[in-house]
């Protein structure tokens, strides 16, 4: 029997965030700020986000702790580390905004690490040429997401918490509401809206090992792609060379790269530090290339070179899996972090205190006395929904996309930091993309009930069967699959990987979760799993598509970088039947202004361009 939409409870908003990270909530001040009715769905507590896994700092040009540092230098830096496959002009707009940004924040009460003469103190990360990350000891990312929400507070917007949004609903096209659900009552729940800025962060949940927790299941990808959007270079994600791996019980949990950032060093068993022999053609001229001289850039020597630790994390993470396959890993197939015999204990505990709690509590290693047990972790995606680079809204009108749901602005390997500059810079144009959006519609928008009556069908679709597949054990295979789709790739893995996820797709058709739809984890788990599956073919597909081998995207039969490749962008979408689409398209060439940036000498961009 059809519900009748009356008996939905159902909300009024100009617009619609959903996702309540650093991103999400950006996005809703800016558009609070532009004088917007704005709603906020958390799926989980307002500020349990993913942004506080960026422990490390915010990547910004304020140019504190080396006055030759300048938006062009970021630009050109995030560049590289994006094998030059960024979107020009969101790498341009994200490091032209980003020291605002952050200045902004601090306005707002963050509290950020302070230098001896007073400014914000600035520490060193992979890829970044000068010391760029603003910090809060290793809690950068929660003081920002503490910022803004209790900024954001203060600002009108509605906030629904525990509330997953489930699909987008159209009028003509056009974003008219969102469909969702209260986790814990199962209740529906209906927006109306004329925008919807998407916010949602990755989808690390179908990879095993992974630093996102249960909320990051690619919700935001998956409905932006069945409303219609496309998804940019998927392909991308990005494996953090540094997760725990030992016990087995906290595998995956992030150790932050500002340990390496404070002086730390990579070592295999035989107590080498290895990453000596993985310095790229394409950073040697500034990376240190012996012990020497990245003792003296760690004692403040301007004139050494950067230890090659600090180069980017795929060059990294690829460099520890080398290590263990020559049978150099450490004890549980890692590397060992050492920062023990580089730092005092006093420095390491008030530098990185959550790093010191998080091994004494969880490893039983206090990492002031031994070294720390370390291996590559899913961290992020690069890939995502494709934007416009100024306004943030894909290619459905009305919506929008800001911080790691979308794709683009890092190309194949995103910086270290930069995600928290990005979530900032593309919070804050998306809110005023959608103010702009909103202002000239010419007309109320309608939510058709038939589209309701569908998403209410799908919705409950697992409580109705008699009996079916176990989600959780389907998420499970899901895992194994993505074994093949993981730091190293083939045809033949991925191949199989794209048949495995065909083969799986009827008992996705037929999960079923016990009991009601209240108070019932079964339910919520079985509910992420399209959008899961969705995420997951998508990565496998471009993947299986770039025959070389770029950032973070390795294949094993295609080594290197392809000239030929070096100008493509993949895209996906999906085809009216349903099925995936993808296509190889040609990047439009950079404007000069940005060529010239990305490919000078440096000495040509240093000093007197701060912004
Ligand atoms: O290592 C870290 O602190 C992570 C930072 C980031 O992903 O930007």
């Amino acid at each position: 029997m059809n519900m009748d939409i009356s008996e939905i409870q159902t909300f009024d908003h100009d617009v619609v965030v959903i996702g309540a990270g650093g991103a999400g909530l950006r996005a809703a001040i800016e558009c609070s700020a532009q004088g917007l009715n704005t709603g906020m769905i958390c799926k989980s507590l307002l500020g349990k986000a993913h942004t506080v896994m960026a422990e490390g700092g915010a990547a910004a040009s304020l140019g504190h702790t080396d006055e030759r540092d300048n938006w062009k230098v970021h630009f050109r830096d995030t560049m590289r580390g994006g094998k030059f496959l960024n979107q020009w002009r969101m790498a341009e707009l994200h490091a032209q905004h980003a020291a605002d940004r952050i200045r902004e924040l601090e306005e707002w009460g963050a509290v950020f690490d302070r230098t001896s003469d007073g400014y914000i103190n600035q520490r060193p990360f992979g890829g970044h040429r000068y010391p760029r990350l603003a910090h809060t000891g290793d809690r950068t990312g929660l003081e920002i997401i503490r910022t803004l929400q209790d900024y954001g507070i203060h600002q009108g917007i509605h906030v629904h918490q525990e509330c997953t949004a489930l699909k987008l609903l159209k009028d003509s096209g056009k974003i008219s509401g969102v469909f969702g659900y209260w986790r814990d009552t199962g209740r529906f729940v209906l927006f109306r809206t004329k925008a919807v800025i998407m916010a949602t962060g990755g989808a690390g949940k179908i990879w095993r090992v992974t630093s996102n927790s249960w909320e990051y299941t690619g919700d935001g990808m998956e409905m932006a792609y069945s409303a219609g959007a496309e998804l940019i270079d998927m392909e991308f994600a990005q494996f953090h060379p540094t997760g725990m791996i030992w016990p087995l019980s906290v595998r995956g949990i992030l150790v932050t790269e500002g340990v390496r950032g404070e002086g730390g060093i990579l070592l295999n068993s035989n107590n080498e530090r290895f990453m000596f022999n993985y310095t790229p053609d394409r950073f040697k001229e500034e990376t240190a290339d012996s012990p020497e001289e990245a003792q003296r850039w760690l004692d403040g020597d301007a004139s050494a070179r950067r230890p090659p630790e600090l180069l980017t994390r795929d060059v990294v993470a690829k460099s520890i899996m080398k290590e263990v396959e020559a049978g150099r890993g450490s004890a549980h197939g890692g590397a060992y972090l050492d920062i023990a015999s580089r730092r005092d204990g006093e420095y390491i505990k008030r530098k990185l205190p959550s790093m010191y709690h998080q091994f004494k509590e969880l490893a039983e290693v206090d990492i002031t006395n031994e070294r720390m047990e370390v291996g590559p972790t899913l961290h992020y995606m690069m890939g995502g929904i494709a934007v416009d680079g100024d306004t943030q809204m894909t290619a459905v009108p009305g919506l929008f996309a800001c911080g790691e749901c979308t794709g683009g602005m890092h190309g194949a390997n995103r910086l270290g930091g930069n995600s928290l500059s990005d979530l900032l810079v593309f919070g804050w144009l998306a809110g005023k993309g959608a103010k702009d959006y909103v202002s000239q519609l010419s007309r109320p928008l309608q939510i058709d009930p038939e589209h309701v009556e569908e998403a209410r069908r799908e919705a409950v679709g697992p409580l109705n069967q008699e009996g079916g597949e176990n989600p959780y054990l389907l998420h499970e295979e899901l895992q194994n699959i993505m074994n093949d789709v993981n730091i190293v790739r083939t045809a033949a893995g991925l191949q199989r990987a794209i048949e495995s996820l065909q083969e799986l797709k009827p008992k996705l058709a037929n999960i079923y979760a016990a009991g009601s739809s209240q108070y019932n984890p079964g339910w919520n788990q079985a509910l992420s799993m399209r959008p899961m599956f969705v995420v997951a073919e998508a990565v496998a597909r471009a993947a299986l598509i770039r025959e070389e081998s770029r950032g973070a995207h390795t294949r094993l039969d295609f080594e290197g970088e392809r000239e030929e490749w070096g100008n493509i962008n993949i895209m996906i979408c999906q085809n009216a039947d349903g099925s995936m689409d993808t296509r190889k398209v040609d990047r439009n060439a950079p404007p000069d202004h940005l060529a010239e940036i990305a490919y000078s000498n440096l000495e040509d961009l240093e000093g007197g361009v701060h912004v």
